[in-house]
């Protein structure tokens, strides 16, 4: 279909370059892609399960205890239902500001972030008096979820070279005339200083890298300071000395085995009963037919081993090196009608130094240009998804599908002029993924 719409030779040339080469693995089995053995995948899977508590550095505010609490269904590294809770407000220019909420009975501002930490670790019987849970002010009128998200296979995402990323982007808005047109947003590589690399993790493309997400995830989750994130939130009721995250017997700290935990996870495999049936492969052709795959692109690939990513921290290994992997997703921000007015905070994701240094490509604007923008939601593994969308307020495929407008307007409309029959296909091809 595509190539009698007169996709550009060179789209045409990866295509077939990509059929050659060999599959990711794929197995919700909790083994390893072939990155690292299986008993050091099963040793850096028990850090990712592991519950931490206050005299590990647990808090003073955070959300849940482990990274597996989030990210579980139906094996660690998958998504979950726990959602975490964004707020803010327009200031100047209508420009989307961080809140600043008081805790302590007004004595301290919390400011920079606009994740509202729903737990934390005191009033307790070390600091009776000490009141610090977050509460969201009145003013802060812009609110949002933002549902767990899946991160098996993400380790061939990070392989994907940043050029990939900036093709497809241009790709997609000639073909589709400017109608569709997904934006690169180049984000810190905390462990790089001063470089950057296209993002691609997280609901709005905050992080490139899965040691800067780990570390990031470590503090603004769990509370956990590590030396990436060497800063805690507040200092009240703070116990454990800073970073919280030490460097064990191997030389590595947690961040380093989660980081390496998920680049060595196997992609989200397909329902292999379903994928096969007429029915879901009729659906497959449709979701094509309709335009759905210029945002949720089916297949991508890999760097050759020995590529350098992440600000040159990272060299792609053979396991990892030259796969082709079905994401279903661009990996690309895109305005689909549903965003919700957030700018993602730098000092929260990147540290309260990242002011101290200067970092290639990386553009104020182009972060303040994503506020209502989403990144294509992968779909592989959506079938193990209960609410959908950013928010988790879709619970059906059908309205989520139904929620796409803004650049993706026009595909909604030709989805909605299918036949019933037609739509179920679709929806069957799926709820295969
Ligand atoms: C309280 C729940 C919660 C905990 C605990 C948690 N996460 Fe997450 N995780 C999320 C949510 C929600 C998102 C999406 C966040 C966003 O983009 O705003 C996410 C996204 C991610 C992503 C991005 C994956 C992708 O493909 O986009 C990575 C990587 C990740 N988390 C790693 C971790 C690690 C490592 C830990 C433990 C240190 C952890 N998370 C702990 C809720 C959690
Ligand atoms: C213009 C790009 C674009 C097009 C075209 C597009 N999508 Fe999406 N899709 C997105 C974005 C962006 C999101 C995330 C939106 C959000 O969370 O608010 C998304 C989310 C989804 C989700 C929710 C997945 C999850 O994990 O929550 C499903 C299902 C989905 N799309 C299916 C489709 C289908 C089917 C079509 C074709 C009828 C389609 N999309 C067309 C960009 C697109």
């Amino acid at each position: 279909m595509k190539l009698l719409l007169g996709v550009p030779a060179l789209a045409v040339a990866v295509y077939v370059f990509a059929a050659t080469l060999p599959e990711a693995p794929t197995g919700f089995d909790n083994k390893t892609n072939g990155m690292v053995d299986d008993a050091t995948h099963a040793a850096d899977q028990e850090r990712f399960d592991e519950v931490e508590g206050v005299t590990e550095g647990l808090g003073p505010l955070y959300n849940a205890q482990s990274c597996r609490e989030c990210h579980q269904n139906p094996t660690s590294g998958g998504a979950s239902q726990i959602s975490e809770l964004r707020v803010g407000h327009r200031g100047p220019g209508g420009k989307f500001q961080n809140p600043e909420i008081s805790i302590a009975r007004g004595t301290e501002i919390i400011k920079a972030r606009s994740l509202v930490n729903d737990r934390a670790i005191c009033p307790n019987s070390a600091f009776p008096s000490a009141e610090i849970q977050e509460r969201v002010p009145d003013s802060e009128k812009i609110r949002t979820f933002r549902v767990s998200v899946s991160l098996l296979g993400d380790g061939f995402v990070e392989a994907v070279p940043d050029q990939t990323f900036v093709d497809l982007a241009r790709e997609q808005c000639q073909n589709s005339h400017h109608k569709i047109c997904g934006q690169v947003l180049y984000v810190p590589i905390v462990e790089a200083p001063g470089q950057t690399g296209v993002g691609r993790f997280g609901w709005k493309d905050q992080h490139a890298s899965l040691l800067s997400f780990s570390a990031d995830a470590y503090l603004n989750e769990m509370g956990v300071t590590s030396r990436l994130q060497p800063d805690e939130v507040t200092a009240l009721c703070n116990t454990a000395p800073e970073p919280n995250d030490k460097t064990d017997a191997d030389g590595l700290s947690d961040v380093d085995r989660f980081a390496r935990f998920m680049r060595a996870t196997e992609a989200p495999p397909r329902d292999a009963q379903l994928a096969v049936t007429p029915k879901a492969r009729q659906g497959a052709e449709l979701f094509n037919k309709v335009g759905c795959d210029q945002c949720h692109v089916q297949t991508l690939t890999t760097a050759p081993a020995g590529t350098q990513v992440n600000g040159g921290t990272v060299t792609i290994s053979a396991a990892l090196a030259e796969k082709q992997f079905h994401p279903y997703g661009d990996f690309l921000l895109h305005d689909v009608g549903t965003g919700d007015g957030v700018v993602q905070s730098m000092t929260e994701h990147y540290g309260k130094r990242m002011y101290q240094i200067s970092w290639k490509n990386l553009s104020i604007r182009d972060y303040e240009s994503t506020a209502n923008k989403m990144r294509t939601a992968p779909l592989w593994g959506v079938r193990m998804r209960s609410r959908l969308m950013h928010d988790g307020a879709s619970v059906t495929l059908l309205e989520a599908i139904l929620r796409h407008r803004g650049e993706a307007a026009r595909v909604t409309r030709k989805f909605e002029r299918l036949k019933s029959s037609e739509k179920e296909a679709l929806l069957e091809f799926l709820r295969s993924l």
